[in-house]
């Protein structure tokens, strides 16, 4: 018989094993959350409870059933050009200073991070607004400008290697006039275009490990990701972007991710109702 209820003592050692894979932290009342959200894997792995499903879980050589708990408990909540304003400071603020840069041959490749990349939606706003920007700008090309785009979640990367979406993902931000120019119909999906797909490589990462081996970056997104993650998790990683974006190097993150803890890292910068930051480090 297979219990699917969680014991208070399997709750902790869950609790810490998905801390220590992959930073989400879980309150206290998050135990209903393993329990739904692990409950296909419990059944797929045949173990009678949480107990037995940890030990499986902690035993494993390989990355499977890891790869699968990580990817059951991340949430990948995404959507078009999420908030606005970040896509307007790109365009209006942003990408002006930078194809000056280009433009005038003192800089020859500007590097984009979108940091928890989830379906490709992130990445993805930021590769059209730059061939919007691109199109306005004779001289400009958008393969001057390289957009790496990580998470964590095999299944989200694999959605966003496909770009393809249906009507009810494109409604949620794509305006219709873009949707005409960087997408195409087959059957029920829209498929985005290659030229927009190619300026954009995705990897799988972890933003528990160094973010130094991923080179140097002019702008980082890295948004609605650290609100699942502890205080000192999220500091850690402010550190690593603020180390990546130095020396005049931009972040975006959520409204709801305030930098308090990391006022020495970042100057924050406001451009209409919208907050972007400015690294601190030299
Ligand atoms: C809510 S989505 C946000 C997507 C996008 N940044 C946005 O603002 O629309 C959060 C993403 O963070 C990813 N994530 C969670 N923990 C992560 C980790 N430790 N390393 C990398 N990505 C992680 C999840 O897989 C998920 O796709």
């Amino acid at each position: 018989m297979v219990t699917e209820t969680i014991q208070p003592t399997e709750f902790k050692l869950m609790r810490t094993y998905i801390e220590k894979n992959c930073g989400i932290l879980l309150g206290e009342e998050k135990a209903y959350l393993i329990e739904t959200r692990l409950a296909g894997l419990l059944a797929e792995t045949g173990c009678a409870d949480f107990g037995a499903f940890y030990r499986l879980a902690s035993s494993e050589t390989g990355t499977v059933l890891r790869d699968k708990i990580v990817d059951a408990m991340t949430t990948n909540e995404t959507l078009w050009f999420r908030d606005g304003h970040p896509f307007q400071i790109l365009k209006e603020l942003l990408l002006p200073e930078f194809a000056a840069q280009l433009l005038s041959g003192q800089r020859f490749r500007i590097r984009i991070w979108s940091a928890a990349s989830s379906t490709g939606q992130e990445p993805y706003s930021i590769a059209i607004t730059i061939q919007e920007y691109c199109r306005e700008h004779p001289g400009l090309r958008p393969d001057q400008f390289e957009i790496i785009a990580s998470d964590i979640s095999p299944s989200a990367l694999f959605l966003a290697r496909a770009a393809r979406y249906d009507a009810s993902a494109l409604g949620r931000g794509m305006p219709d006039e873009l949707r005409s120019r960087y997408f195409k119909p087959d059957g029920q999906v829209w498929v985005l275009d290659d030229a927009v797909k190619k300026m954009v490589t995705l990897r799988k990462f972890n933003l528990q490990d160094s973010l130094d081996p991923l080179g140097r970056f002019d702008i980082v997104f890295c948004r609605y990701v650290t609100i699942y993650f502890s205080d000192a998790f999220k500091r850690q990683i402010f550190e690593g972007i603020a180390r990546l974006t130095s020396k005049g190097g931009y972040f975006f993150t959520s409204a709801v991710e305030n930098l308090q803890n990391a006022p020495d890292l970042f100057e924050p910068r406001s451009h209409g109702s919208g907050t972007y930051y400015r690294s601190r480090l030299d």
